[in-house]
């Protein structure tokens, strides 16, 4: 048996980041085989039909199909995991927020078509930005699927942040752990670093004053530096997130879930948690204190979820 993969905007920079990981077993691993659906829009099916020969022409052992089509029910048919990248990137000096008017109409009905058409265990990661929301207007339209099985990625944020803090403390990547991402994957999120460790120990907390808006606004450094946003680095997040949510973690991660009103986020916003996954399902990591500072932290980035729903229910998508 092969696991369906759904990528969406795959003809675009993450897509062509994406797929030869995901062929070479670095999503579900050496044993396991993946059949590739490739979802565009009709101006992205060549670059995506250019993908899917190159996929062929690697001779990847693990490949036992690839479809390109920019039909969401034949994308979506049958598919357990579906990786929503497809949508438009932000350029220099926008926010991702500036994006909502432009891709929330994506959501909807890919939600609804994932509803119609994935398998009865699909697994969403919305990867196209804004994330959270366009993850909360999928969940929204896709009736019949858990709202839990949508998810938006900020383990790029999560990523970011470890590799920050190795370089401040001169420390390995690997010695860094639970460094949680709250709220949205946005300028506002809270990189919180009051629970972290470097082998073990606390991290200072005196980093904090660089280290939060170093991380909040990395992805703005990168479309500054490189004329583009983010690609590898966000394929590379992408691969990890779904791979955890499917074969669990040991330890704490970051990903936008939807809340039942954890930390006082208001039910049915998909906000990033301090997360584990356990049976292939995201739980959130319950009862961590939270400074007042820390909490309105929290609660500013939370405060724009609740806008981003605001605005896109004035736009009538949800
Ligand atoms: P890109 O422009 O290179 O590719 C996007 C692709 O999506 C294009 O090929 C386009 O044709 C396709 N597309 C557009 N609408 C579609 C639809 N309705 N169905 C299927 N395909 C569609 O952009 P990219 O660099 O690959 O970035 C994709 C998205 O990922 C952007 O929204 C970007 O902001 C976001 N992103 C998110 C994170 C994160 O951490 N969450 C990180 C990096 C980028
Ligand atoms: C990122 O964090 O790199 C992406 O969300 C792209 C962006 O617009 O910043």
């Amino acid at each position: 048996m092969a696991t369906t993969i759904t990528i969406t905007g795959a003809g675009g920079q993450i897509g062509y980041a994406l797929l030869f990981r995901i062929a070479a077993g670095d999503l579900l691993g050496a044993d396991e085989k993946v059949r590739l659906r490739l979802l565009e829009i009709p101006q992205g099916l060549a670059a995506a039909e250019g993908a899917a020969l190159e996929l062929q022409d690697g001779a990847f052992s693990l490949l036992d199909d690839v479809e390109v089509t920019d039909d969401a029910a034949t994308g979506f048919d049958g598919c357990n995991l579906a990786l929503l990248v497809g949508a438009r990137p932000r350029g220099p000096g926008m926010e991702r927020g500036d994006l909502l008017a432009a891709n929330a109409g994506i959501f909807g009905p890919q939600g609804s078509a994932i509803a119609a058409a994935a398998a009865a265990d699909v697994r969403v990661t919305v990867v196209g930005n804004p994330a959270n929301t366009n993850a909360l207007i999928a969940a929204a339209s896709a009736d019949g699927v858990p709202a839990e099985r949508f998810t938006a990625l900020t383990r790029l944020d999560e990523n970011r942040a470890r590799a920050q803090l190795a370089l401040a403390l001169d420390a390995p990547v690997s010695s860094i752990r639970r460094v949680p991402i709250w709220g949205n994957h946005s300028a506002t999120q809270f990189p919180d670093v009051s629970h972290a460790t470097v082998d073990g120990r606390p991290v200072p907390t005196w980093l904090e004053q660089e280290f939060i808006p170093r991380v909040a606004r990395r992805g703005a450094e990168i479309i500054e530096v490189r004329g583009s946003s983010s690609v590898a680095s966000a394929a590379n997040a992408t691969i990890e997130h779904t791979r955890d949510w499917v074969r669990g973690t040991d330890d704490w991660t970051s990903a936008g879930v939807v809340s039942h009103g954890e930390y006082g986020v208001p039910e049915g916003l998909v906000s990033s948690f301090p997360v584990r996954s356990v049976d292939g399902e995201w739980q959130i990591v319950e009862g961590l204190e939270l400074s007042d500072r820390a909490r309105a932290k929290v609660d500013a980035s939370v405060a724009e979820l609740v806008d981003e729903r605001e605005t896109v229910r004035a736009l009538g998508v949800l």
